[in-house]
């Protein structure tokens, strides 16, 4: 399943993480928030396709696996969104422009967009996926004429955790995508739908038959949104997810990510679902 040209390193030494500057910390909601990295040797060239991701060395910290959040079209800064969860995470977001951290990558298999060629291609995603996502997003516009029907689909949990709010009301007001957002609870002014992400699948446009769908988010959402798939048609060999699993090496030395046979660092994280539901299953395999 590996595909050696797509994961090797863009650095030297896979193992060696590059420093890059802080240009710019976003804070998105509450826990979530964006770096913007610029490399300190500003004429190395950092391209990266949909769906990969990088290893974020905070030094005397740790190391965390991220996934780019940018525009490839755009690799000279280096985005991505995070979620504040643990020690790492924590750490990095006290970071202030002008501070250094490490990076290795890019890693990891893609999003398939290129297989989507001629096809419609339905993006579900819930909470902070929607930061994988955003970079096949940004592809698919920018090559707008090779799809067929565009449909994004987000969900969070309440109003103040929806990502990306100014570029989501950017994306909705397009003719030529379809945009539904919704959350769990409403709360404050919220006048969107109020349900889960899956409750939207039956009720918009694209024809399932000629349809990938990319799916990134919590477990539990990526794995009813598949049922709800299915229950309108799509082949499950047309449905891509990305896992994700603890990480240490990033390129399949370690074991730390392995799944079954599969390892998520170099055959993922974005797996064609049919080829992983048995191990899909077992999460804690
Ligand atoms: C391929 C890949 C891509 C990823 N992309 C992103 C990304 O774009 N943005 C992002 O924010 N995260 C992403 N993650 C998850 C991220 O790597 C972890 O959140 C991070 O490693 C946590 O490190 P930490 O040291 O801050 O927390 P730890 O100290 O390792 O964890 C602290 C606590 O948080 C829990 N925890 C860990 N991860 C999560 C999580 N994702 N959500 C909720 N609880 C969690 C742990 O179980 C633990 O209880 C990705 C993971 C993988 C494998
Ligand atoms: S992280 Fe080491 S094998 Fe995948």
């Amino acid at each position: 399943m590996t595909n050696p040209s797509i994961i090797s390193s863009a650095l030297p030494n896979p193992m060696l993480p590059a420093p890059f500057v802080v240009e710019q910390v976003r804070k998105e909601t509450n826990d979530t928030f964006t770096l913007l990295l610029e490399p300190v040797n500003e004429h190395r060239e950092f391209r990266f396709q949909p769906g990969q991701f990088n290893m974020l060395y905070m030094f005397g910290v740790g190391e965390v696996p991220i996934s780019i959040s940018g525009d490839p079209a755009h690799p000279e800064t280096l985005v991505h969104t995070l979620r504040a969860v643990g020690s790492v995470t924590n750490a990095m977001r006290m970071l202030k422009p002008g501070d250094t951290i490490g990076v290795r990558g890019p890693f990891g298999v893609p999003w398939p967009v290129d297989k989507a060629i001629g096809k419609d291609i339905v993006l579900i995603t819930g909470g902070i996926g929607l930061a994988p996502l955003r970079p096949a997003i940004y592809h698919i516009l920018t090559n707008r004429p090779n799809y067929g029907k565009f449909v994004l689909l987000y969900g969070a949990r309440t109003p103040q955790e929806v990502l990306y709010k100014s570029e989501l009301a950017k994306w909705r007001s397009r003719f030529d995508m379809t945009v539904e957002v919704t959350t769990d609870r409403a709360t404050g002014s919220w006048m969107g739908d109020v349900g889960v992400v899956t409750t939207l699948i039956p009720r918009v446009p694209f024809d399932p038959h000629n349809a990938l769908a990319l799916v990134c988010g919590p477990e539990i959402m990526m794995r009813y949104t598949i049922m709800e798939l299915e229950k309108r048609g799509v082949p499950l060999d047309h449905i891509y997810v990305s896992m994700e699993r603890n990480m240490q090496c990033a390129i399949g030395l370690c074991g730390h990510c392995q799944v079954g046979p599969v390892f998520v660092c170099k055959d993922g994280p974005v797996f064609r679902f049919d080829q992983i539901q048995d191990w899909f299953k077992k999460w804690e395999v």
